[in-house]
């Protein structure tokens, strides 16, 4: 598993190497190592020349998104080797990893090494109001990004149920979600939790649980109000 900074010093994790293995590559010099702790920051605690401690949450998340459960023991297998070999930090959670400066990274995946995440349009059927989200992002981030407060949030981590969303439109892959709050039939449904889909093309979703109820209350209030007499 390999974690790219790209030419644009933006930090992705390439599956091309598998699970055995866990290096930083970069198209960079050695001298741009400010610009380098500068595109880490707040994922990464100490940076040296020839090696970098990354956060093992922020990791898991950037591999685990939308990933299968064998996905996450291969990650729970990778984890405890680096343990062994003195490079997981397990109290805090951090994660030793070599660097590598100046590697012609198109090689490392050809014609995809540069590739951009896609940006898909969302559309939220209840308000009427529309974002983008990236593919890498799910779609909780990317309405909270946008600045649209009508998706409420609680755990980012598809366990308390609270951005429950029904889409009705488009495609999407899953992370896990807890199975309190959604069951096989729901998601056969299109019902789902926002902080665990990221968008495969534009989508259209509908609002589920509370907040469906609060937008539909305030939609009923505005038409019931009186009109202003002119
Ligand atoms: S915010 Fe908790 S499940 Fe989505």
């Amino acid at each position: 598993m390999l974690i790219l900074i790209d030419g644009e010093w933006c930090a992705r994790v390439l599956q091309c190497n598998g699970l055995h293995e866990l290096l930083i590559v970069t198209p960079h010099h050695r001298r741009h190592l400010p610009k380098m702790r500068a595109a880490m920051d707040g994922v990464s605690r100490a940076w040296e020349l020839n090696s970098a401690e990354i956060d093992q949450k922020w990791l898991l998340a950037a591999v685990g998104a939308g990933k299968t459960d064998s996905w996450r023991e291969g990650f729970g297998a990778l984890v405890a080797r680096l343990w062994a070999r003195g490079q997981v930090d397990e109290a805090d959670g951090f994660i030793r990893v070599p660097v590598r400066w100046g590697i012609d990274v198109s090689s490392l995946k050809p014609g995809n090494a540069r590739k951009k995440p896609d940006c898909h349009r969302i559309r939220i059927e209840d308000t009427g109001q529309e974002f983008s989200c990236l593919s890498e992002s799910s779609v909780l981030h990317g309405c909270v990004f946008a600045g649209h407060g009508v998706l409420p949030s609680g755990c980012h981590g598809g366990g308390c149920g609270i951005c429950r969303i029904k889409v009705v439109q488009g495609r999407y892959a899953c992370g896990q979600m807890s199975r309190q709050h959604v069951s096989d039939e729901d998601i056969a449904q299109g019902i789902v939790l926002a902080c665990r889909i990221y968008p495969l093309s534009d989508l259209v979703f509908e609002l589920a649980g509370k907040a469906a109820s609060r937008v539909k209350d305030t939609n009923t209030t505005r038409v019931q109000s009186p009109r202003r007499e002119q």
